[in-house]
Protein backbone atom coordinates (compact mmCIF):
# COMPACT_ATOMS: atom_id res chain seq x y z
CA UNK A 1 0.00 0.00 0.00
CA UNK A 2 0.98 3.70 -0.86
CA UNK A 3 0.50 6.05 1.69
CA UNK A 4 1.10 9.61 2.41
CA UNK A 5 4.24 10.17 4.42
CA UNK A 6 3.20 11.90 7.52
CA UNK A 7 5.68 14.96 7.56
CA UNK A 8 3.86 16.62 9.98
CA UNK A 9 2.42 15.61 13.87
CA UNK A 10 1.75 17.11 16.70
CA UNK A 11 3.46 15.95 20.41
CA UNK A 12 1.19 16.31 23.57
CA UNK A 13 3.43 15.10 26.08
CA UNK A 14 3.83 10.92 25.61
CA UNK A 15 1.37 11.43 22.57
CA UNK A 16 2.50 11.28 18.99
CA UNK A 17 -0.36 12.53 16.82
CA UNK A 18 0.13 11.95 13.07
CA UNK A 19 -1.37 14.39 10.82
CA UNK A 20 -4.37 12.54 8.22
CA UNK A 21 -2.23 10.34 5.48
CA UNK A 22 -4.50 9.63 2.27
CA UNK A 23 -4.40 6.52 0.68
CA UNK A 24 -2.45 6.85 -2.43
CA UNK A 25 -2.48 3.00 -4.04
CA UNK A 26 -4.45 0.00 -2.12
CA UNK A 27 -1.52 -3.02 -3.11
CA UNK A 28 1.96 -2.47 -3.39
CA UNK A 29 4.91 -4.99 -3.21
CA UNK A 30 8.07 -4.80 -2.00
CA UNK A 31 9.43 -2.63 -4.63
CA UNK A 32 11.08 0.85 -2.97
CA UNK A 33 8.88 3.55 -4.23
CA UNK A 34 12.11 6.38 -3.93
CA UNK A 35 10.08 8.91 -2.72
CA UNK A 36 10.36 10.58 0.90
CA UNK A 37 7.05 12.15 0.65
CA UNK A 38 5.70 8.67 -0.52
CA UNK A 39 5.58 5.20 2.56
CA UNK A 40 5.20 1.98 0.78
CA UNK A 41 4.07 -0.95 3.29
CA UNK A 42 4.37 -4.21 1.02
CA UNK A 43 1.38 -6.32 0.59
CA UNK A 44 3.27 -9.26 2.19
CA UNK A 45 3.85 -7.42 5.26
CA UNK A 46 0.79 -6.63 5.30
CA UNK A 47 -0.23 -10.35 4.96
CA UNK A 48 2.18 -11.21 7.71
CA UNK A 49 0.51 -9.31 10.30
CA UNK A 50 -3.16 -9.68 9.62
CA UNK A 51 -3.84 -13.08 11.62
CA UNK A 52 -2.68 -10.89 14.63
CA UNK A 53 -5.40 -8.76 14.15
CA UNK A 54 -8.95 -9.40 15.41
CA UNK A 55 -11.86 -8.02 14.18
CA UNK A 56 -14.75 -6.93 16.41
CA UNK A 57 -17.67 -6.27 14.54
CA UNK A 58 -20.60 -4.69 17.03
CA UNK A 59 -23.91 -5.37 15.66
CA UNK A 60 -27.44 -4.45 16.68
CA UNK A 61 -30.36 -5.14 14.43
CA UNK A 62 -28.79 -4.24 11.53
CA UNK A 63 -30.01 -5.47 7.37
CA UNK A 64 -28.77 -9.53 7.04
CA UNK A 65 -27.28 -8.76 3.61
CA UNK A 66 -24.62 -6.32 4.74
CA UNK A 67 -23.45 -8.29 7.72
CA UNK A 68 -23.06 -10.64 5.32
CA UNK A 69 -21.11 -8.89 2.81
CA UNK A 70 -19.00 -6.99 6.27
CA UNK A 71 -18.09 -10.66 7.17
CA UNK A 72 -17.23 -11.68 3.85
CA UNK A 73 -14.98 -8.83 3.16
CA UNK A 74 -12.86 -9.32 6.41
CA UNK A 75 -9.67 -10.38 5.12
CA UNK A 76 -9.36 -14.73 5.92
CA UNK A 77 -6.30 -14.49 8.20
CA UNK A 78 -7.75 -11.95 10.59
CA UNK A 79 -10.16 -13.88 13.51
CA UNK A 80 -13.62 -12.46 13.23
CA UNK A 81 -15.20 -11.80 16.85
CA UNK A 82 -18.96 -10.90 16.97
CA UNK A 83 -20.52 -8.96 19.62
CA UNK A 84 -24.53 -8.87 18.85
CA UNK A 85 -27.39 -6.88 20.78
CA UNK A 86 -29.89 -7.49 18.31
CA UNK A 87 -33.83 -8.45 19.21
CA UNK A 88 -34.30 -12.30 20.60
CA UNK A 89 -37.71 -11.76 20.33
CA UNK A 90 -40.65 -10.67 18.27
CA UNK A 91 -38.53 -11.73 16.34
CA UNK A 92 -35.63 -13.31 16.98
CA UNK A 93 -32.97 -11.46 14.70
CA UNK A 94 -29.98 -12.55 16.42
CA UNK A 95 -31.02 -16.40 15.30
CA UNK A 96 -31.14 -15.34 12.24
CA UNK A 97 -27.30 -13.99 12.56
CA UNK A 98 -26.51 -16.91 13.85
CA UNK A 99 -27.93 -18.88 10.95
CA UNK A 100 -26.09 -17.01 8.31
CA UNK A 101 -22.72 -17.27 10.79
CA UNK A 102 -22.69 -20.69 10.73
CA UNK A 103 -23.62 -20.83 6.96
CA UNK A 104 -20.63 -18.13 6.38
CA UNK A 105 -18.31 -20.58 8.28
CA UNK A 106 -19.38 -23.75 6.57
CA UNK A 107 -18.34 -22.12 3.16
CA UNK A 108 -15.09 -20.19 4.25
CA UNK A 109 -13.87 -21.76 7.06
CA UNK A 110 -12.65 -18.46 8.88
CA UNK A 111 -12.08 -18.03 12.41
CA UNK A 112 -15.45 -16.65 14.12
CA UNK A 113 -16.25 -15.98 18.07
CA UNK A 114 -20.01 -14.67 18.43
CA UNK A 115 -21.96 -13.86 21.80
CA UNK A 116 -24.98 -12.13 22.86
CA UNK A 117 -24.00 -9.19 24.45
CA UNK A 118 -27.62 -9.82 26.99
CA UNK A 119 -25.86 -13.57 27.76
CA UNK A 120 -26.17 -14.12 31.54
CA UNK A 121 -23.06 -15.94 30.88
CA UNK A 122 -21.08 -12.45 30.25
CA UNK A 123 -22.78 -10.31 32.77
CA UNK A 124 -22.06 -13.44 35.59
CA UNK A 125 -18.28 -13.49 34.35
CA UNK A 126 -18.11 -9.95 34.81
CA UNK A 127 -19.91 -10.00 38.13
CA UNK A 128 -17.25 -12.23 39.14
CA UNK A 129 -13.88 -10.32 38.19
CA UNK A 130 -15.99 -7.60 40.06
CA UNK A 131 -16.02 -5.44 36.67
CA UNK A 132 -19.61 -4.32 37.16
CA UNK A 133 -19.49 -0.56 36.09
CA UNK A 134 -20.61 -2.53 32.52
CA UNK A 135 -24.07 -3.71 34.21
CA UNK A 136 -27.04 -2.28 34.48
CA UNK A 137 -29.27 -1.88 37.71
CA UNK A 138 -31.13 -5.34 36.76
CA UNK A 139 -27.38 -6.77 36.89
CA UNK A 140 -27.31 -7.10 32.93
CA UNK A 141 -24.44 -6.23 30.57
CA UNK A 142 -25.83 -2.41 29.50
CA UNK A 143 -26.50 -1.88 25.70
CA UNK A 144 -24.41 0.17 24.03
CA UNK A 145 -21.76 0.04 21.32
CA UNK A 146 -19.19 1.03 23.75
CA UNK A 147 -20.39 -2.03 26.08
CA UNK A 148 -20.09 -3.93 22.94
CA UNK A 149 -16.54 -3.22 22.15
CA UNK A 150 -15.35 -3.55 25.20
CA UNK A 151 -16.51 -7.44 25.27
CA UNK A 152 -14.77 -7.85 22.14
CA UNK A 153 -11.63 -6.52 23.09
CA UNK A 154 -11.89 -8.91 26.20
CA UNK A 155 -12.04 -11.50 23.47
CA UNK A 156 -9.26 -10.66 21.51
CA UNK A 157 -6.82 -10.78 24.26
CA UNK A 158 -8.52 -14.42 25.45
CA UNK A 159 -7.66 -15.62 21.70
CA UNK A 160 -4.08 -13.84 22.19
CA UNK A 161 -4.07 -11.13 18.95
CA UNK A 162 -1.70 -8.77 19.23
CA UNK A 163 -4.11 -5.93 18.00
CA UNK A 164 -7.92 -5.40 17.58
CA UNK A 165 -9.90 -3.09 14.87
CA UNK A 166 -13.41 -2.47 14.92
CA UNK A 167 -15.99 -2.45 11.69
CA UNK A 168 -19.39 -1.59 12.25
CA UNK A 169 -22.00 -3.90 10.81
CA UNK A 170 -23.80 -1.79 8.76
CA UNK A 171 -21.74 -1.27 5.79
CA UNK A 172 -23.06 -1.27 2.03
CA UNK A 173 -19.49 -1.89 0.30
CA UNK A 174 -17.93 -4.90 1.11
CA UNK A 175 -14.83 -4.10 -0.49
CA UNK A 176 -14.31 -0.79 1.84
CA UNK A 177 -14.32 -3.19 4.53
CA UNK A 178 -11.29 -5.43 3.38
CA UNK A 179 -9.94 -1.87 2.91
CA UNK A 180 -10.51 -0.54 6.45
CA UNK A 181 -8.49 -3.62 7.71
CA UNK A 182 -5.48 -3.89 5.11
CA UNK A 183 -5.60 0.52 6.42
CA UNK A 184 -5.37 -0.79 10.14
CA UNK A 185 -2.52 -3.11 8.96
CA UNK A 186 -0.48 -0.51 7.42
CA UNK A 187 -0.82 2.12 10.66
CA UNK A 188 0.38 -1.06 12.54
CA UNK A 189 3.63 -1.46 10.39
CA UNK A 190 4.42 2.40 10.70
CA UNK A 191 4.37 2.44 14.57
CA UNK A 192 7.16 1.95 16.81
CA UNK A 193 5.63 2.03 19.57
CA UNK A 194 3.47 -1.10 21.61
CA UNK A 195 0.94 1.81 22.30
CA UNK A 196 -0.75 2.52 18.74
CA UNK A 197 -3.86 3.52 17.62
CA UNK A 198 -4.98 3.93 13.98
CA UNK A 199 -8.44 5.78 12.87
CA UNK A 200 -9.69 6.19 9.68
CA UNK A 201 -11.27 9.21 7.98
CA UNK A 202 -13.41 8.66 5.04
CA UNK A 203 -12.50 10.54 1.94
CA UNK A 204 -16.44 10.69 1.06
CA UNK A 205 -19.78 9.98 3.33
CA UNK A 206 -21.92 10.01 0.18
CA UNK A 207 -25.72 10.72 0.26
CA UNK A 208 -28.67 10.19 -1.87
CA UNK A 209 -30.04 13.20 -2.94
CA UNK A 210 -32.68 14.27 -5.25
CA UNK A 211 -29.51 15.16 -7.67
CA UNK A 212 -28.13 11.66 -7.35
CA UNK A 213 -25.65 10.67 -4.77
CA UNK A 214 -23.56 13.10 -3.49
CA UNK A 215 -20.11 13.05 -1.71
CA UNK A 216 -20.05 14.51 1.09
CA UNK A 217 -16.30 15.33 2.40
CA UNK A 218 -17.47 15.34 6.27
CA UNK A 219 -20.33 13.86 8.41
CA UNK A 220 -22.06 15.85 10.83
CA UNK A 221 -21.02 14.60 13.85
CA UNK A 222 -17.33 14.54 12.94
CA UNK A 223 -17.55 17.74 11.57
CA UNK A 224 -18.01 19.14 15.26
CA UNK A 225 -16.28 16.78 17.59
CA UNK A 226 -13.29 17.19 15.57
CA UNK A 227 -13.94 20.92 15.82
CA UNK A 228 -13.98 21.05 19.75
CA UNK A 229 -11.12 18.23 20.17
CA UNK A 230 -8.88 20.23 18.30
CA UNK A 231 -9.50 23.00 20.49
CA UNK A 232 -9.25 21.28 23.35
CA UNK A 233 -6.06 20.06 22.43
CA UNK A 234 -5.18 23.66 22.06
CA UNK A 235 -6.40 24.54 25.63
CA UNK A 236 -3.60 21.30 26.82
CA UNK A 237 -0.88 22.41 24.52
CA UNK A 238 -1.28 26.41 24.07
CA UNK A 239 -0.57 25.24 20.50
CA UNK A 240 -4.03 25.65 18.44
CA UNK A 241 -4.29 22.70 15.99
CA UNK A 242 -6.68 21.08 13.50
CA UNK A 243 -4.98 18.04 13.12
CA UNK A 244 -7.83 15.20 14.51
CA UNK A 245 -9.58 14.52 12.13
CA UNK A 246 -11.04 11.05 13.48
CA UNK A 247 -13.07 12.11 16.67
CA UNK A 248 -16.07 9.93 16.44
CA UNK A 249 -14.06 7.02 14.28
CA UNK A 250 -16.15 4.42 14.85
CA UNK A 251 -13.64 2.47 12.36
CA UNK A 252 -10.45 2.36 14.21
CA UNK A 253 -7.99 -0.17 15.76
CA UNK A 254 -5.34 -0.69 18.24
CA UNK A 255 -3.08 -2.67 20.27
CA UNK A 256 -4.61 -4.26 23.16
CA UNK A 257 -1.94 -3.53 25.07
CA UNK A 258 -3.05 0.14 24.51
CA UNK A 259 -6.75 -1.19 24.90
CA UNK A 260 -5.71 -2.41 28.26
CA UNK A 261 -4.92 1.04 29.78
CA UNK A 262 -7.53 2.90 28.70
CA UNK A 263 -11.02 3.49 30.61
CA UNK A 264 -13.48 3.54 27.88
CA UNK A 265 -16.86 5.46 27.82
CA UNK A 266 -20.13 4.18 27.30
CA UNK A 267 -22.54 3.91 23.76
CA UNK A 268 -21.39 6.33 20.83
CA UNK A 269 -19.25 8.69 23.42
CA UNK A 270 -16.19 5.69 23.47
CA UNK A 271 -14.58 6.84 20.42
CA UNK A 272 -13.89 10.94 21.47
CA UNK A 273 -13.59 9.83 25.12
CA UNK A 274 -10.51 7.43 24.14
CA UNK A 275 -8.53 10.26 22.90
CA UNK A 276 -9.70 12.88 25.24
CA UNK A 277 -8.81 10.24 27.81
CA UNK A 278 -5.52 10.21 26.28
CA UNK A 279 -4.23 13.34 26.42
CA UNK A 280 -5.30 14.08 29.84
CA UNK A 281 -3.54 10.68 31.45
CA UNK A 282 -0.58 11.13 28.79
CA UNK A 283 -0.27 14.69 27.86
CA UNK A 284 1.24 15.65 31.09
CA UNK A 285 4.67 13.73 32.45
CA UNK A 286 3.15 13.66 35.53
CA UNK A 287 2.39 9.90 37.29
CA UNK A 288 5.24 8.90 34.94
CA UNK A 289 6.63 6.09 37.42
CA UNK A 290 2.90 4.23 36.63
CA UNK A 291 3.19 4.04 33.08
CA UNK A 292 6.68 3.97 32.93
CA UNK A 293 6.65 1.58 29.64
CA UNK A 294 3.95 3.90 27.93
CA UNK A 295 5.92 6.86 28.41
CA UNK A 296 8.82 5.01 27.42
CA UNK A 297 7.89 3.95 23.93
CA UNK A 298 4.88 6.77 23.68
CA UNK A 299 1.89 6.74 22.21
CA UNK A 300 1.20 6.96 18.67
CA UNK A 301 -1.74 8.20 16.83
CA UNK A 302 -2.52 7.53 12.75
CA UNK A 303 -5.02 9.00 11.00
CA UNK A 304 -5.64 7.23 7.97
CA UNK A 305 -7.96 8.68 4.84
CA UNK A 306 -9.42 5.53 3.27
CA UNK A 307 -9.31 5.48 -0.47
CA UNK A 308 -13.49 3.71 -0.23
CA UNK A 309 -16.28 6.13 0.46
CA UNK A 310 -18.00 5.36 3.47
CA UNK A 311 -21.48 4.50 2.92
CA UNK A 312 -23.73 2.63 5.62
CA UNK A 313 -27.13 2.94 7.55
CA UNK A 314 -29.07 6.41 7.74
CA UNK A 315 -30.03 5.97 11.24
CA UNK A 316 -31.83 9.28 11.30
CA UNK A 317 -31.91 12.71 13.04
CA UNK A 318 -32.72 12.08 16.46
CA UNK A 319 -29.37 9.35 16.12
CA UNK A 320 -27.09 12.05 14.98
CA UNK A 321 -28.58 14.61 17.48
CA UNK A 322 -27.17 12.39 20.85
CA UNK A 323 -24.33 11.19 19.04
CA UNK A 324 -22.97 15.07 19.21
CA UNK A 325 -24.64 15.61 22.61
CA UNK A 326 -22.17 12.73 24.11
CA UNK A 327 -19.24 13.21 21.95
CA UNK A 328 -19.73 17.31 23.23
CA UNK A 329 -20.20 15.82 26.71
CA UNK A 330 -17.09 13.97 26.49
CA UNK A 331 -14.65 16.85 25.60
CA UNK A 332 -17.00 19.15 27.79
CA UNK A 333 -16.55 17.43 31.09
CA UNK A 334 -12.67 17.09 30.42
CA UNK A 335 -10.38 18.44 33.28
CA UNK A 336 -8.83 19.84 30.27
CA UNK A 337 -11.48 22.01 28.46
CA UNK A 338 -10.84 25.82 29.76
CA UNK A 339 -14.32 27.71 30.76
CA UNK A 340 -14.34 29.30 27.53
CA UNK A 341 -14.39 26.57 25.64
CA UNK A 342 -17.05 25.15 28.19
CA UNK A 343 -18.77 28.10 26.87
CA UNK A 344 -18.45 27.57 23.06
CA UNK A 345 -20.00 24.17 23.65
CA UNK A 346 -22.81 25.42 25.39
CA UNK A 347 -23.88 27.89 23.09
CA UNK A 348 -23.00 25.52 19.86
CA UNK A 349 -25.47 23.07 21.10
CA UNK A 350 -28.20 25.82 22.60
CA UNK A 351 -27.71 27.58 19.12
CA UNK A 352 -28.94 24.18 17.06
CA UNK A 353 -31.63 23.27 19.69
CA UNK A 354 -30.06 20.25 20.91
CA UNK A 355 -29.61 21.51 24.76
CA UNK A 356 -32.03 23.54 26.73
CA UNK A 357 -31.72 26.77 28.42
CA UNK A 358 -30.10 25.64 31.93
CA UNK A 359 -29.08 22.31 30.75
CA UNK A 360 -25.31 20.77 30.43
CA UNK A 361 -24.26 18.07 27.94
CA UNK A 362 -24.36 14.40 29.83
CA UNK A 363 -21.00 13.50 31.46
CA UNK A 364 -20.06 10.12 30.11
CA UNK A 365 -19.92 6.92 32.05
CA UNK A 366 -16.52 5.73 32.55
CA UNK A 367 -15.95 2.01 32.78
CA UNK A 368 -12.37 1.35 34.11
CA UNK A 369 -9.32 -0.02 31.91
CA UNK A 370 -9.85 -3.74 31.36
CA UNK A 371 -6.30 -4.43 32.06
CA UNK A 372 -6.65 -5.80 35.54
CA UNK A 373 -9.50 -8.35 34.33
CA UNK A 374 -7.89 -11.85 34.92
CA UNK A 375 -8.81 -12.69 31.30
CA UNK A 376 -8.61 -16.59 31.94
CA UNK A 377 -11.16 -16.44 34.37
CA UNK A 378 -13.27 -14.11 32.58
CA UNK A 379 -13.25 -16.55 29.29
CA UNK A 380 -13.79 -19.82 31.73
CA UNK A 381 -17.07 -18.04 33.22
CA UNK A 382 -18.20 -17.46 30.09
CA UNK A 383 -17.49 -20.43 28.53
CA UNK A 384 -18.97 -22.53 31.62
CA UNK A 385 -22.45 -20.28 31.86
CA UNK A 386 -22.95 -18.49 28.12
CA UNK A 387 -25.97 -19.90 25.61
CA UNK A 388 -25.51 -17.44 22.59
CA UNK A 389 -21.76 -18.23 22.88
CA UNK A 390 -20.76 -19.79 19.43
CA UNK A 391 -17.20 -20.51 18.24
CA UNK A 392 -16.03 -21.70 15.23
CA UNK A 393 -12.19 -22.63 14.50
CA UNK A 394 -10.74 -20.59 17.41
N1 LIG B 1 -22.95 -4.88 20.19
C1 LIG B 1 -23.63 -3.75 19.96
N2 LIG B 1 -24.41 -3.26 20.97
N3 LIG B 1 -23.53 -3.10 18.78
C2 LIG B 1 -24.24 -1.97 18.61
C3 LIG B 1 -25.08 -1.43 19.60
C4 LIG B 1 -25.17 -2.13 20.85
O1 LIG B 1 -25.89 -1.77 21.78
N4 LIG B 1 -25.64 -0.29 19.11
C5 LIG B 1 -25.15 -0.13 17.85
N5 LIG B 1 -24.34 -1.16 17.53
C6 LIG B 1 -23.61 -1.38 16.27
C7 LIG B 1 -24.42 -1.13 15.03
O2 LIG B 1 -25.22 -2.23 14.66
C8 LIG B 1 -23.32 -0.85 14.00
O3 LIG B 1 -22.78 -2.03 13.48
C9 LIG B 1 -22.28 -0.14 14.85
O4 LIG B 1 -22.54 -0.48 16.21
C10 LIG B 1 -22.34 1.39 14.69
O5 LIG B 1 -23.64 1.82 15.03
P1 LIG B 1 -24.50 2.79 14.10
O6 LIG B 1 -25.83 2.92 14.75
O7 LIG B 1 -24.42 2.35 12.70
O8 LIG B 1 -23.73 4.14 14.32
P2 LIG B 1 -23.42 5.31 13.27
O9 LIG B 1 -23.21 4.73 11.92
O10 LIG B 1 -24.39 6.38 13.40
O11 LIG B 1 -22.05 5.81 13.86
C11 LIG B 1 -20.85 5.13 13.57
O12 LIG B 1 -19.93 6.03 13.04
C12 LIG B 1 -19.59 7.07 13.95
C13 LIG B 1 -18.58 7.97 13.28
O13 LIG B 1 -19.10 8.51 12.13
C14 LIG B 1 -20.36 4.48 14.85
O14 LIG B 1 -19.25 3.65 14.55
C15 LIG B 1 -19.97 5.51 15.86
O15 LIG B 1 -19.40 4.88 17.01
C16 LIG B 1 -19.01 6.49 15.23
O16 LIG B 1 -18.73 7.52 16.15
MG1 LIG C 1 -23.69 3.19 10.89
Amino acid sequence: MLLEAPVYKELFGAIEIYEVQKVIKLDTQTKDVGSFTVKNVPREDIYRILEDIAIVVPMRNEKLQLVDGVLKAIPHQCPIIIVSNSKREGPNLFKQEVDLVKHFYNLTHSKVIMVHQKDAGIARAFQEVGYTTILDEKGSVRSGKGEGMIIGILLAKALGTKYVGFVDADNYIPGAVNEYVKDYAAGFLMSESDYSMVRLSWRHKPKVSKRGLYFRKWGRVSEITNRYLNALFGAGTNFETNIIVTGNAGEHAMTVKLAEILPFSTGYSIEPFELVYTFERFGKWEGVEEYRDVYDQGIEIFQIETLNPHFHEEKGQQHVASMILSSLGVIYHSKLATPALKKRILEDLRLHGLLGENEEPPKPEVMPPIGEIDINRWMRILEENAETLFKFDV
